[in-house]
């Protein structure tokens, strides 16, 4: 088993209250956060089931057709954490993760369309590790370096859902955490 994407079998819910906000056109990504106002109470209650909670809104990324991001960390360099991520349409694109060389240092610090930390890095700075097409849902590490290509006739979204236990609800999941909490889910 890879440690960077675990399909999960949940009960057959849409994370968004209205999936139509999942509707834009243009040619270029696109990153936004959704308001928890937006998120499904039904998808919120199963959480609750499970001992978990949304860390913040979900964040949502549009990748236009044919389109894909820079090799990227959603946060400050090299860290362990597992989100949940729901894919809509784009079927068949795939997110690729990398390890750092060793000898790089972070290089480009950014902020995302959502005001997220990112750290960008060029491709000649990671070694390609994993490719894997993500699911509804998939566990994903969004820890190391990771990017998507969507080689589709079709737009994508992502709904990325960062959860927490409910004892401690800002601190996200590692790997491990996550891999614990869902394995009746795989
Ligand atoms: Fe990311």
């Amino acid at each position: 088993m890879n440690i960077y994407c675990r399909d999960l079998s949940i009960p057959l819910m849409h994370p968004l209250k209205d999936p139509s906000i999942l509707n834009q056109t243009g040619s270029e990504p696109e990153i936004w956060f959704a308001s928890i106002d937006d998120v499904n109470s039904e998808f919120a209650n199963w959480l609750d089931s499970q001992g978990l909670v949304m860390t913040y809104p979900p964040l949502l990324f549009y990748t236009p057709a044919g389109g894909q991001c820079g090799i990227h960390i959603d946060g400050f360099g090299v860290t362990d954490r597992a989100c949940m991520n729901f894919i809509v349409r784009g079927i068949g694109s795939i997110m690729h993760w990398y390890n750092l060389k060793p000898t790089v240092e972070i290089s480009q610090q950014d902020a995302t369309q959502a005001d997220t930390p990112y750290t960008l890095y060029q491709p000649n700075q990671v070694e390609h590790v994993h490719s894997q097409v993500v699911k509804w849902p998939s566990i994903v590490q969004t820890g190391v370096p990771h990017n998507i290509t969507n080689h589709t006739t079709e737009p994508r979204w992502c709904i990325s859902c960062d959860v927490s236990f409910k004892t401690s609800p800002e601190a996200g999941l590692t790997w491990i955490q996550a891999m614990e909490t869902f394995k009746q889910w795989m």
